[in-house]
């Protein structure tokens, strides 16, 4: 096998929790009066912390908010987008990236995840993947978010691999920016894709299986 690990971004690379972050977001951003949140500033939001995600919608915003206020935004975002994940179950989990991971494994690949969310091990519960992983870091584990290589490099760290025999998957181009950072190889999905030096571009997740073989 070309590498022996792969390290999975969670949000919109796993499940499409991309989408809630999205319509959690507008909720907020409409709450203080900012009524173009568009799907490109989403995009803008994908990969990076929730206190950085917040900064997105506020740079749209004409009054200022002091520290206390930002963490009490962000929290009630968070508790927006809490309501739309305890909708999730195992059926959320599509069929493509279920099949695609059990072959993987099969090939005798380890597998991870590398999260900004400090949402992700409840996510992965919903999913039916709270034990299937090798090693997850999330946003609780780490000081610097992306484009910062540390999730990676903890992930690579927990799996005892050095980054070179590991590939990164994101959607984002934070993440690949990160990936490429640590040193590690980076397939890019949907925005992923169209990033500069990403190592390989996928048009879908099942793609994973024609490259690690
Ligand atoms: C992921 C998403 C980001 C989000 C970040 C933090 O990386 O792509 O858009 O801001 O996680 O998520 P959290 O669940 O901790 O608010
Ligand atoms: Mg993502």
């Amino acid at each position: 096998m070309k590498f022996k690990a792969i390290i999975f971004d969670l949000d919109g690379v796993i499940c499409a929790t991309d989408e809630y972050h999205y319509r959690a977001w507008k909720q907020l951003a409409a709450f203080i009066g900012v009524s173009d949140f568009t799907r490109a500033d989403s995009d803008l939001q994908r990969g990076i912390s929730r206190m950085d995600s917040l900064e997105v919608i506020l740079r749209k915003c004409k009054r200022t908010f002091s520290d206390e206020e930002k963490f009490a935004l962000a929290e009630q975002k968070n508790q927006i987008y809490r309501s739309m994940l305890a909708t999730m179950s195992e059926r959320d989990l599509s069929k493509s990236v279920s099949s695609t991971l059990c072959v993987l494994r099969g090939r005798g690949a380890k597998l991870a995840i590398g999260s900004s969310s400090k949402n992700a091990k409840y996510i992965l519960e919903r999913l039916g993947l709270g034990a299937f992983f090798d090693a997850v870091v999330d946003g609780n584990m780490i000081s610097r978010g992306k484009p910062d290589p540390e999730v990676f490099l903890k992930a690579a760290e927990l799996l005892g691999l050095p980054p070179r025999e590991c590939l990164v998957v994101e959607d984002a181009a934070a993440g690949i920016r990160a990936a490429l950072a640590g040193g590690f190889q980076a397939a890019g999905l949907g925005e992923g894709a169209k990033c500069e030096g990403t190592t390989y571009r996928l048009s879908s997740f099942a793609d994973l299986l024609a490259i690690v073989n």
